[in-house]
């Protein structure tokens, strides 16, 4: 079995006497598969995961381990890892330029449209690293894999993967999972067609494609039958497609409860949470955690905890707001103007409000893993209001981590939101005042009720935890059509790598 992501379970560092040292690869995506590697069951099948360097010290490792094998250099990956060693322009073009300017702001619906985007010269020359890259995970995998062996590639990053594989070896058992929403057909038709056809007519190379939500799926099919002409979406068969058909499946994933719980008992948790605690000094704590990314809508956000304090002033020095932001992609320039905007909205906020004895607003911009998880613990309401997003996984982390009970306001534009609609408080991310009112109704839910929603939530969130997840599309992709009438393969029956 191989699984295939742009980030792998491992990333590199060079120390002061210039040695090169592991550490765990970071984001969403490895943390969900990451657990699924370590599965006993997947181990066992003599699988590897294959992702790419990189930066420099990566590159190092890659290249100074046989073959790109790395052994889990003190940190537990699972399965073996395999990163593919590439040079700085193929992999600029193919994350920068193409995966996250471009394809996720196509998926998330990112661009403020008179202005971009805008596809000339600069756009091509990415466009083809983008093809590259691609093509050399695809020969990687081609060369890794055992006849029969299922391969299961993550994310737009890795579109083109499935046909160029299918291509090379057409044995193989081929997944490919998007982690992200999908655009409509009219969204989607701003990049050019013939990008269109190619990223469809890639990912259409898997027998099977997995989504987050419903309506992701829904889309991508509706792209389809826009851009290649297949028949309308909801045929159960799957999408046919230059002769084969392409099975479609929607997995939720969520978190695996006896694990967070485990590592919310640690005593770094416990430890910030004293912290917490005295810097809450009673006061009802509203939290969110986000990644510094543009889709989480972190200002509008902010905006609306204004627009609380400035149309119920009866909880101005009742409540604290905890905003902490993970650091990501700060390469891209819109990243860092958006940043700005967030620390600019956030210093309005406390100019305006900020007493002698009170300051409104902790805005954190960190990765501090067990300062989230204490804080996620002891909040009263946690605000999730991406733009949109293909899942959102901290909305799924609060419940199960809250002692007293959590009152979520939810965006209708996160993927979560189909299986959480009944017991969060939904709101368009869009709609600032609808957001702050949201607030105030969150805060002034009786506990009772808060606690029977949360733990409501809390059995939605847990119900598909990763390796569930995981081996859930495994079954997908290796039980026979229903012409072979037969039972799913067992999961040590796999063929496995070479
Ligand atoms: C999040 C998204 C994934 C994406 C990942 C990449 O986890 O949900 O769809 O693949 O971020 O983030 P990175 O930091 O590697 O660009």
């Amino acid at each position: 079995m191989l699984i295939a992501s742009n980030r792998g379970p491992i990333a590199f560092d060079v120390d002061d006497d210039g040695r090169l040292t592991g550490r765990r690869g970071g984001g969403g995506l490895v943390t969900g598969l990451q657990d699924a590697a370590r599965d006993p069951r997947v181990r066992a099948g003599g699988s590897m995961w294959i992702c790419a360097a990189l930066d420099d010290a990566d590159r190092r490792a890659a290249r100074e381990a046989p073959h790109g094998r790395l052994d889990r250099a003190g940190h537990d990956t699972g399965v073996p890892v395999r990163m593919l060693d590439m040079d700085r322009d193929t992999f600029d073009g193919a994350y920068n330029a193409i995966a996250n300017r471009t394809l996720w702001f196509v998926q998330h619906m990112l661009y403020a449209i008179p202005e971009a985007p805008s596809f000339g010269p600069d756009f091509r020359r990415g466009w083809a690293a983008f093809e590259r890259y691609n093509a050399l995970f695809a020969r990687a995998l081609a060369a890794e894999a055992a006849p029969g062996a299922a391969v299961f590639v993550q994310d737009y990053h890795l579109a083109l993967v499935p046909g160029y594989l299918r291509e090379l070896r057409p044995d193989l058992r081929i997944a490919h999972f998007s982690h992200t929403p999908w655009a409509p057909p009219e969204y989607f038709r701003l990049l050019p067609d013939a990008v269109t056809q190619a990223l469809l007519g890639g990912m259409l190379g898997a027998d099977r494609l997995g989504f987050l939500a419903g309506r992701w799926a829904a889309a991508f099919e509706a792209c389809c039958t826009d851009v290649l002409g297949t028949r309308p979406p909801g045929d159960p068969a799957g999408i046919r497609f230059a002769g084969r058909t392409t099975g479609v499946g929607v997995h939720p994933l969520g978190v695996d409860a006896a694990a967070l719980t485990e590592r919310a008992a640690a005593p770094d948790v416990a430890r910030r949470a004293g912290q917490l605690r005295t810097l809450a000094a009673g006061r009802r704590i509203i939290l969110r955690i986000d990644r510094t990314e543009l889709s989480k809508n972190i200002v509008r956000g902010l905006e609306a905890y204004r627009e609380l304090l400035r149309t119920h002033p009866e909880w101005i020095g009742r409540v604290v707001h905890l905003v902490y932001a993970c650091p990501s992609r700060n390469e891209l320039p819109e990243y860092r103007r958006y940043m700005a905007a967030v620390q600019r909205t956030a210093a309005e906020i406390c100019a305006e409000f900020a007493t002698d004895s009170w300051v409104p607003l902790h805005l954190e911009i960190a990765d501090d893993y067990p300062r989230s998880l204490a804080a996620l613990s002891l909040a009263e309401v946690l605000v999730v209001n991406p733009v949109r997003d293909g899942m959102n996984l901290v909305a799924k982390e609060g419940p199960v981590l809250s002692r007293d009970g959590v009152a979520l306001v939810l965006s209708r534009e996160a993927g979560v939101c189909a299986q959480m609609d009944r017991d969060a408080l939904v709101v368009n991310p869009f709609d600032v005042s609808a957001t702050a009112a949201a607030m105030h109704a969150a805060l002034g839910q009786p506990a009772s009720e808060r606690r029977a929603r949360t733990a409501r939530l809390a059995a939605v969130a847990t119900a598909l935890p990763p390796r569930v997840w995981f081996h859930e599309q495994i079954e997908a992709l290796t039980r026979p059509g229903p012409e072979a009438g037969a039972e799913p393969a067992p999961l040590d029956q796999l063929e496995t790598t070479g």
